[in-house]
């Protein structure tokens, strides 16, 4: 049977690629990562792809005429990599149609808050500025707006009073590198589902 395929898309350090790769690597998720994207070719993620051993397309957008220019070049590598899903970590651009329209329902995406509290920008920071004792972790699908799309699953973490920015993004991480091969997992096994009002996801 062919494996199920997902592309990795980040931008940065690559702490949720790692912990994906992990899980697959430890037999503990059952897929194939076939590709990591990455915005930014100096991102310590693409030296982490190395080592797992993951092809990587690595590009400057600027070299592009436009957005639709790379996710072009993009999407023909995902079809050409037969990639089942798309896994959006820590990639930080807007998917645009080009993307979002052969990919439909097949694009995921992790937000370091409980949406739709804080979504866009330093959902952590925004959470301490506005003094909340709860926020969290959420996995949806990706759809046109900002952090707008069906969620699948989402955890809580506590917000302590001493907590920093990065006191609470170490507890964060620490829940999303749980969740994320989690709900991949789901995905994978065909257990994940989006209900008739095209709103609620459902888990079998
Ligand atoms: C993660 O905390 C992820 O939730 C966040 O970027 C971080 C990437 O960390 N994503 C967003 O804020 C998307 N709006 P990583 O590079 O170590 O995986």
């Amino acid at each position: 049977m062919k494996p199920f395929r997902i592309a990795v898309f980040a931008s940065g350090s690559g702490s949720n690629f790692q912990a994906i790769a992990d899980a697959v690597q430890t037999g503990k998720l059952d897929v194939e990562v076939g590709l990591l994207v990455c915005d930014k070719p100096e991102a310590p993620v693409v030296r982490r792809a190395e080592a797992a051993g993951v092809e990587t397309f690595a590009f400057r957008p600027k070299q592009y005429a436009s957005k639709q220019a790379y996710e072009t070049e993009i999407v023909r590598l995902l079809q050409e990599k037969q990639i089942d899903l798309v896994v959006l970590a820590g990639y930080m651009r807007i998917v645009s149609g080009t993307l979002l329209e052969p990919y439909e329902g097949r694009i995921v995406n992790i937000h370091p808050s409980l949406l739709p509290s804080f979504p866009g920008l330093d959902a952590i920071g925004q959470a301490l500025a506005h003094g909340v004792k709860v926020t969290g972790v959420t996995v949806h699908f990706v759809d046109g707006g900002m952090d707008t799309g069906p969620i699948i699953a989402q955890r809580p973490v506590e917000v302590a009073e001493d907590d920093t920015a990065d006191t609470l993004a170490a507890k964060i991480h620490r829940i999303e590198h749980e969740l994320y091969p989690f709900v991949i997992r789901g995905i994978a096994s065909g257990n994940v589902s989006l209900a008739e009002d095209g709103r609620r996801v459902l888990w079998k």
